[in-house]
């Protein structure tokens, strides 16, 4: 049984010893010279970040925890055109069924996605696969990447169902401030990595490293997507755009796994690293999320200036308090803001699929099973 709840407070796991820098093996990618005389892999071998055992050897498995995420992805599997899009067109096209508040947030919305769901998925590619030197973090990757296509693929699908201007929905990163803010912010962490000399194995990386995790895991998608999702669920909600509310309940249970690996791997590197998690690095990934929530309300006040159907500019930043607090908890962090209610409730209902009884009932396509190839 899946367990959707979201994970506690980092554990008083006790501190594995310092793999000193001799000892770390030079490759760390999978792809250098095989070492012929290696012996087996020993599960005290395997590290997070900086590992001397073999990458290439899934088994035996150190981080149980990866490989449940991994299981869970595949378990999740869907295809964006499984959902039918019929109402929403006619909605969409229908000249009174959505205010023009509505038709900017949601295009908006969709915007920041369509183009977000890319910058992630390439940060996961170009950026943190090489540098996670752990095979079972590496398999759930993999899977996160796959699904980080799928998303993409619900936006081209959206895009061609509403007949919507792919150019204006695509390049809105590049053309609408508050979005381009998000994106710019979040690229100057990953683009350290993108240097080709980038290599962990110093506090200075290490911690860089750290950095782009945090930017992407627990503030690009442990953070601003939630908003995203909080708008489009809230039309959903009140029977509007109900086909891309489906859609965004997948992305948002996927999304909430992301989150998860993102905090227990950083949670791992602390354990396993714990002189890399300074006070003065803490009070810099505090100040992250203080930014990205402020980054997140401008966006909040450009998306719905006027606010529609119970959701507002001010709301949407309360809610972002809330998450900030709460990601900061679950990074062991102190609050970055005062402690404030969730002003969605309902958005925890919205993460539990098990409550609607007919997802799986409304599935339309059957998966090409072994049973069905045919060798000829
Ligand atoms: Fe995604
Ligand atoms: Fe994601």
């Amino acid at each position: 049984m899946l367990d959707w709840s979201e994970p506690a407070a980092p554990s008083l796991r006790m501190p594995l010893p310092l793999v000193a820098q001799a000892t770390v093996a030079a490759d760390q990618t999978g792809l250098g010279t095989i070492d012929r005389s290696g012996g087996r892999v020993s599960v005290d071998d395997k590290r997070m970040i900086n590992c001397r055992a073999d990458v290439n050897q899934l088994l035996p498995l150190k981080y149980k925890w990866a490989w449940e995420k991994y299981l869970a992805g595949c378990n999740n599997h869907w295809m964006p055109t499984e959902v039918s899009m019929q109402a929403d067109i006619a909605l969409w096209k229908s000249r009174d069924g959505l205010t023009e508040d509505e038709r900017r947030a949601i295009k908006r919305n969709l915007g920041f996605f369509a183009a977000s769901e890319s910058l992630v998925a390439n940060n996961i590619v170009l950026a943190i696969y090489r540098h996670l030197t752990n095979p079972e973090c590496r398999q759930y990757l993999l899977r996160q990447s796959f699904e980080e296509a799928v998303h993409t693929h619900t936006f081209q699908y959206i895009v061609e169902s509403l007949g919507l201007d792919e150019g204006e929905l695509f390049n809105m990163y590049r053309e609408v401030p508050s979005i381009t803010d998000k994106a710019a912010w979040a690229l100057k962490h990953t683009q350290h990595l993108d240097d080709p000399d980038f290599k962990t194995g110093t506090p200075q990386a290490d911690q860089a490293f750290l950095r782009d995790l945090v930017a992407f895991y627990v503030i690009f998608e442990g953070m601003w997507f939630y908003t995203g999702f909080a708008q489009i669920l809230s039309l959903g909600r009140r029977n509007k755009m109900v086909g891309i509310a489906e859609q965004y309940q997948y992305i948002l249970r996927d999304e909430s796994i992301h989150l998860n690996f993102g905090i227990d791997v950083i949670n791992q590197i602390k354990i396993e690293n714990p002189d890399l998690w300074t006070k003065a690095f803490q009070d810099e990934v505090r100040a992250m999320v203080r930014d990205a929530a402020e980054l997140e309300a401008a966006y909040g006040r450009d998306t719905m200036p006027r606010g529609f159907l119970g959701l507002n500019a001010a709301l949407c930043e309360t809610y972002m308090h809330f998450i900030a607090n709460r990601r900061c908890a679950q990074l062991g962090l102190q609050r970055v803001f005062d402690e404030t209610e969730n002003p969605f409730p309902w958005m925890s209902e919205a993460m539990d699929l098990k409550k609607e009884k007919n997802f799986f009932e409304t599935r339309v396509i059957e998966y090409q099973n072994g049973g069905a190839l045919s060798w000829e």
